[in-house]
């Protein structure tokens, strides 16, 4: 069996949904899950870049270094490859919708909707705020892959 696989989405692919693949990365590690993990933005303005500064220090205050992330830009084969393709907010899970091949076979989710009580709640975009906004964006994704992390290990 391949072992279960996470796309996590956002809008640049700098800030978000590196930071969702560092923690969930760092978690399946803790409990000895092997995952396939990878992360893509809708927009392609930062292809190739690595993650925003204040994404790669906010990883670093946990002990992570995502610095050799490069950003790319979500495509169809994500689709049919990954069991679950996991949007930081609303908008970037209305694009997965609309550009999701009609053979794709990943289900579509929010990450927020893994965590009990914030169901429909986006990760808000961090780009064009406060430092402080990191935090907030660290804090959303450590609950949210931890609950995912949950859900794909399954009862044990
Ligand atoms: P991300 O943040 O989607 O969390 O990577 C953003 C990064 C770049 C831009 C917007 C959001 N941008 O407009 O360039």
């Amino acid at each position: 069996m391949p072992p279960p696989s996470v796309l996590f989405v956002c809008l640049g692919n700098i800030c978000r949904s590196p930071l969702a693949e560092a923690a969930l990365r760092a978690a399946a590690k803790r409990a000895g899950a092997g995952l396939l993990i990878d992360s893509a933005g809708t927009g392609d303005w930062h292809l190739g870049h690595a993650p925003d500064r204040r994404a790669q220090a906010v990883a670093a205050r946990a002990g992570i270094d995502i610095s050799a992330l490069r950003a790319r830009q979500v495509a169809a084969e994500d689709f049919r490859r990954f069991d679950h393709i996991v949007a930081m907010d609303r908008q970037n899970l209305a694009d997965l919708r609309r550009i999701a091949p009609p053979d794709g076979r990943a289900r579509l989710s929010l990450l927020l909707d893994h965590v009990p009580g914030r169901a429909g709640q986006s990760v808000a975009d961090p780009y064009f705020g406060e430092a402080a906004g990191f935090e907030a964006t660290w804090r959303d994704v450590t609950a949210g892959t931890q609950a995912l992390l949950r859900l794909l290990l399954g009862p044990d």
